[in-house]
């Protein structure tokens, strides 16, 4: 009875006071939060809210770290400054608090992974959660605690260089790519030397920036901004993320670092989420560009009344919120609830507890990271083609000609985003295939090209004559890393330079073409794979792509990525998307195209439906689409109902089988259409997926269990719900092809 009133005096308390196991009180974070900032001074609070980027240099910042002017320093990576500045900070600064150390490790610190669209690629959590760790482990050994990543931003435009950033096109895939990166960022407890804060971003739509160009303007209605770009970053809440940051764009009208709908009524309101929101670089003042905001003043009030809680580089917190909290236009509650949340932040990570790094260890490109990121990068490539089975390569291949200008691109293979890899660590496809099939097979190599922007011709000739003398041309082209990411937006998604007329040549060999493709998007690339007898599709893959894609060429690794975008077959067909809305006109496949419109022809609307007259109905390749060296059957699909409530929980199984001759792994995909509702739905939407491993001839019973509360929309009248009706079902191998059933939710 004792402890029965002592556990509830504790849960009273809370959360104020913990009870330990033995129902002893111990002082919460909260309180901890409490105490401190009972003693800081307004310009110290403010000081916490400011964030820095020293480039390197802390004597700069010293004064102002010692005055307590610096919550966090951004870009600092010599663990040996890191300990000087913690020491300045908890021992000269007057309250002592630690500075919160962040950079941006996106896919990776030392040992790259492949870039986050290819980490998207392998639709394998597990994979992504174990490189977001090893991420963590190498960046916090040099003293790095937040990493901006992970970026789940809904990308369905590639001339936005940043959806190599991103885990593609699909809210659902985001979603549950980006809890498994939040995951590996900050492993068991925040509290562990070893974690790093993760950071969701970019709160919320700068994926849909008008016409793929970086920073546009985005103007997603409240409807689509629910259904289909917060999802991720809710789910991202729900896993703990610690931060948050706001995105560049406007939406409609208000950019997302001014924007109190977002941040202040979803995201602290209806997620109830209690971690700390941080702007993008700069995007407080950015708000004047935006002809949203006078001067910094103005801006600094904008974001702070909107739920900004520290600001990225631009200062203007520090230049004016005491005289505006001084003249009540930010109150002094707005500015304790942020100082709150970086404070939480702080203690969370336990540096308070343990400020400093601990220098020389030797955790960068350990044997097991390298491990993972060949993985990772081996699961993340896509055969997106493979005529006559020309790969894996056979025995009678006696000699390849490894040709094109990605073939040995140790910087570039490493893809956007990567400050801390060094090249120097980075095994490219050509060292791999003469160092691990060099005593199997000659490797003659012939670039052809110097650099994917190469247009200089002179080379091919070359690359020509050694396809000749081959059994098998390995083609090796792209784009360089610097050709996508932020700020590196393209209207021309074609190969870049000359590749397309070397990928021409060498498939005028008669050689069968094996082209392997390494870009940050998906490139317009249906000429080339007319011309190439087999293609596989590798986003950047990182310091390990070499290795991996030399075993997925030899069949010592068999491809499984699947496309985590829709691939156009021209620009003019961006934003491509495998979910969009029910027309009411949907193609029949019919119509007529262009070429076959005859002169002269009436007035007349081709078949009047929704497609392209030059680019046809479907995308070059659909969303969740890649093969295998074997094949796989599905059949036998079963519901456990056909009518289901909403609290009810749906069983859906299929058989695949492992038709072909080689062990492999499948990719079955769960889709789901709702037939009839009060608004418009998607034709069909992702909402699970399950990778299966198969011997040649072996079957297995997938079985997805899906509660009917996963198909809640939000609805004619702004409520997520779910409605009854009809709905459609989908098991498959792609957004495109797979045995349906159908099934109603009844009231
Ligand atoms: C990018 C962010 C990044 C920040 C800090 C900005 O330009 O948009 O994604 O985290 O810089 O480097």
């Amino acid at each position: 009875m004792k402890h029965l009133k002592l556990f509830s005096a504790c849960l009273i308390m809370l959360p104020f006071l913990a009870c330990t196991h033995q129902g002893m009180k111990v002082d919460t974070i909260e309180n901890k939060v409490e105490e401190l900032l009972g003693k800081m001074t307004l310009q110290e609070k403010i000081g916490q809210m400011n964030q820095l980027s020293p480039n390197g240099n802390i004597d700069e910042m010293a004064g102002l770290i010692k005055e307590g002017k610096v919550g966090s320093l951004l870009n600092l990576t010599d663990p040996e400054l890191v300990n000087r500045v913690q020491e300045i900070a908890v021992k000269k600064s007057r309250l002592g608090i630690p500075v919160l150390m962040s950079r941006d490790v996106i896919h990776g610190y030392k040992t790259i992974f492949p870039i986050p669209l290819g980490q998207a690629a392998t639709f394998n959590l597990e994979i992504v959660e174990a490189g977001a760790r090893v991420a963590a482990i190498e960046a916090s050994s040099d003293g790095i605690r937040w990493t901006f990543a992970p970026m789940i931003d809904v990308s369905r435009d590639a001339r936005w260089g940043r959806m190599a950033e991103s885990c593609g096109e699909d809210p659902y895939l985001n979603a549950v790519m980006g809890a498994a990166m939040v995951r590996g960022f900050q492993g068991d407890s925040l509290s562990d030397p070893t974690a790093m804060a993760a950071c969701a971003k970019h709160f919320v739509g700068y994926g849909a920036a008008e016409a793929g160009k970086d920073y546009n303007s985005t103007f997603i209605p409240e409807r689509v901004l629910r259904n289909v770009y917060l999802p991720p970053f809710e789910a991202a809440a729900k896993a703990g993320c610690a931060t948050f940051m706001t995105s560049f764009n406007d939406n409609d009208g208000v950019p997302s670092t001014g924007n109190a709908f977002i941040l202040r009524k979803v995201l602290r309101g209806e997620w109830n989420y209690d971690g700390m929101v941080v702007t993008d670089w700069a995007s407080a003042t950015e708000m004047i560009a935006h002809g949203f905001c006078k001067d910094a003043k103005e801006a600094a009030w904008k974001a702070v009344n909107a739920g900004v809680d520290m600001e990225m580089v631009s200062g203007s917190f520090l230049g004016n919120l005491e005289a505006l909290v001084k003249e009540g236009k930010v109150s002094g509650k707005t500015i304790d609830d942020a100082v709150r949340n970086i404070l939480r932040l702080k203690f969370r990570l336990g540096l308070f507890d343990n400020p400093y790094v601990v220098t020389d260890q030797k955790v960068k490109y350990a044997e097991e990271h390298l491990a993972k990121a060949k993985e990772a990068a081996g699961e993340s490539v896509i055969l997106l083609k493979n005529a006559d089975e020309v790969l894996p390569l056979k025995d009678k291949v006696r000699t390849v000609a490894v040709v094109g200008p990605m073939a040995d691109a140790p910087h570039d293979q490493m893809g956007t985003w990567v400050f801390d890899g060094e090249k120097d660590h980075t095994q490219t496809p050509l060292k791999a295939l003469q160092e691990m099939y060099g005593d199997r097979v000659q490797v003659i190599y012939e670039p052809g090209l110097a650099y994917s922007r190469d247009k200089n011709i002179a080379g091919i000739a070359k690359a020509v004559a050694a396809a000749r003398r081959a059994d098998v041309v390995l083609a090796f082209v792209g784009e360089e890393a610097i050709l996508s990411g932020e700020a590196h937006s393209l209207a021309d998604l074609s190969l870049r330079g000359a590749q397309s007329e070397l990928v021409e040549a060498l498939s005028k060999t008669g050689k069968p073409v094996v082209t392997i493709v390494m870009a940050g998007r998906p490139l317009t690339i249906g000429k080339e794979v007319e011309e190439s007898a087999a293609v596989l599709y590798s986003f950047h893959p990182g310091t390990m792509g070499g290795p991996a894609i030399a075993e997925l060429l030899f069949g010592e690794m068999v491809p499984s990525g699947k496309t985590p975008v829709t691939f156009p077959k021209m620009v003019g067909q961006l934003p491509v998307y495998y979910a969009h809305h029910h027309t009411g006109r949907a193609p029949s496949g019919k119509e007529t195209l262009i070429d076959d419109i005859p002169l002269e022809a009436g007035q007349t609307s081709l078949g009047c439906s929704s497609f392209y007259m030059d680019a046809g109905f479907g995308p070059l390749f659909p969303f969740g689409y890649g093969l295998s060296y074997t094949t796989f059957g599905y059949d036998k699909l079963v519901l456990s109902a056909d009518k289901l409530k909403t609290g009810d929980v749906l069983t859906a199984s299929v058989n695949v089988t492992n038709t072909g001759k080689y062990a492999g792994t499948e990719v079955v995909q769960l889709y789901v259409q709702d037939k009839v509702a009060s608004v418009t739905r998607p034709v069909k939407e992702l909402k699970g997926f399950q990778r299966v491993a198969l011997q040649p001839g072996e079957t297995r019973t997938v079985i997805f269990s899906l509660p009917v509360s996963e198909l809640a929309f939000w609805n004619i009248d702004m409520k997520k719900v779910v409605e009854p009706g009809d709905f459609k079902l989908w098991l498959g191998t792609n957004s495109d092809e797979g045995l349906s059933a159908e099934f109603e939710v009844i009231d």
